[in-house]
């Protein structure tokens, strides 16, 4: 799992170092972020010696002629939606009143506002400065967003005072990450398969049909219930995306791949999510040679490819199946109607036309459809706070099904 630690400008800097040392041993990847009043105190070579990794400390890398780097930036925000968990310690009453009112001046700040992980900080600073009002009221407004907060220690300060604000124990800071890291393990024991990505039906040796989707739905999800404790194997048509930690994939290229591939993995399933957008029909034969381009129209014969879904939910058992419904009108009655006629106990439905949604982008506008009857609209989202809240709806539908089976 990937640590991002972020390293602010106070005497406590030193200390992070041996937090990076610590947090290696837990076998986590350590990426390290400085703010300029860190570099004023410790120097990044430390930091890039320790972690092995490069050393994040501008948004904007300047390039050998001076100027401001986009693609740094770019490569940056990446990092952002890599991290598993953003780490701040030492954190100073400065980055805590940025973090407390949402301001994004660098790179650590800005990251704050781009990433869904958790995040934990650890404060330390001045006596007064940390019971002052101000100080108090931003710690009280982290912790209501879900902050984790670990409490400085007391004693004989930096400034010549004694008080709390001295960096918390490292081993205190590592337990904590540990216990933010593994706290919502909601899918513990649970298999859940995932598709996701297009697939590609060939034409020929050299041409194919296919369909506009990147994955990154599909991969959010994979990611999402790893992260909640499951068990996940990801079939993934042919997509350009690193492959989530934790996760087992599987690489296939047609819908009879695809086809193969659920029907090997959903027997020891215990909740299936097709996420992937499986060509619905493909050519009736592939050419051995190339086609040879001539003045007359062509014809392809198409036919119908499996519905990978509905036959995986013919044997569902108690599996708890998730389906996607790509929609371009109508798109409740069109989910409705998928989510019965593929036996499914949860569809999500998207308008593929709307802005913001659908293929390829890093958001998503749904509305989930349940079984019980539950239509849930949610806003434009980051699809990895999609895939939050699609899992969050199949525990919830898992929690009603054992209470309805549970004897009175
Ligand atoms: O990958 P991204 O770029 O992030 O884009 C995300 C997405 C738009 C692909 C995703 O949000 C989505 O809508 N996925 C489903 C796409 C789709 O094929 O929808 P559909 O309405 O045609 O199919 C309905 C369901 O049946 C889907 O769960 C699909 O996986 C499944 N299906 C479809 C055809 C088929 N032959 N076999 C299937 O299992």
């Amino acid at each position: 799992m990937r640590i991002t630690l972020g390293v602010t400008g106070g005497v406590a800097a030193y200390k992070a170092a041996e937090l990076v040392r610590l947090l290696q041993q837990d076998a986590f990847i350590v990426q390290v972020v400085m703010t300029r009043g860190a570099r004023e105190f410790i120097t990044p070579l430390t930091f890039a010696a320790l972690s092995g990794q490069k050393v994040i400390t501008d948004l904007f890398e300047k390039s050998s002629s001076g100027e401001a780097n986009l693609e740094s930036a770019i490569e940056h925000i990446a990092v952002a939606q890599r991290t598993d968990l953003l780490l701040v310690a030492p954190a100073t009453a400065d980055i805590l009143a940025k973090f407390a009112r949402g301001v994004a001046d660098d790179f650590l700040t800005t990251l704050y506002l781009a990433t869904t992980a958790p995040v934990v900080v650890a404060p330390a600073m001045n006596v007064n400065m940390w019971n002052h009002a101000a100080t108090q009221e931003n710690i009280q407004v982290l912790r209501a967003r879900g902050v984790k907060i670990v409490n400085p220690d007391e004693g004989y300060l930096a400034c010549g005072m004694t008080g709390a604000g001295r960096l918390a124990g490292q081993q205190e800071i590592v337990a904590a990450v540990r216990e933010t890291l593994y706290a919502q393990k909601d899918l513990c024991g649970q298999t859940v398969l995932v598709t996701a990505g297009p697939t590609c039906e060939d034409l020929d040796p050299v041409r194919y049909l296919t369909n506009r989707s990147s994955g990154k739905m599909g991969y959010a999800v994979a990611e999402a219930a790893a992260r909640r404790g499951a068990r996940v194997f990801l079939i993934s048509g042919p997509v350009s995306l690193e492959t989530p930690a934790g996760v087992e994939r599987i690489n296939i290229r047609t819908a009879e791949e695809m086809q193969r591939a659920v029907a090997q993995k959903f027997p020891g399933s215990s909740i299936a999510i097709f996420a992937a957008a499986v060509a619905d029909y493909r050519p009736t034969e592939m050419q051995p040679e190339k086609l040879k381009r001539n003045k007359e129209p062509l014809t392809i014969r198409l036919e119908p490819t499996p519905d990978i879904l509905a036959e995986a939910a013919r044997t569902k058992g108690d599996r708890l199946i998730v389906g996607f419904a790509a929609e371009t009108q109508n798109v409740a009655e069109n989910a409705r109607k998928k989510l019965a006629s593929k036996n499914a106990d949860l569809l999500v439905a998207n308008d593929v036309t709307a802005e913001g949604a659908g293929f390829d982008h890093d958001t998503n506008i749904v509305t989930l459809f349940s079984r019980d009857g539950r239509d849930l609209a949610l806003p434009k989202l980051s699809k990895s706070e999609v895939a939050q809240r699609i899992l969050d709806e199949v525990v919830r539908l898992r929690a009603l099904r054992n209470v309805q089976h549970s004897p009175v």
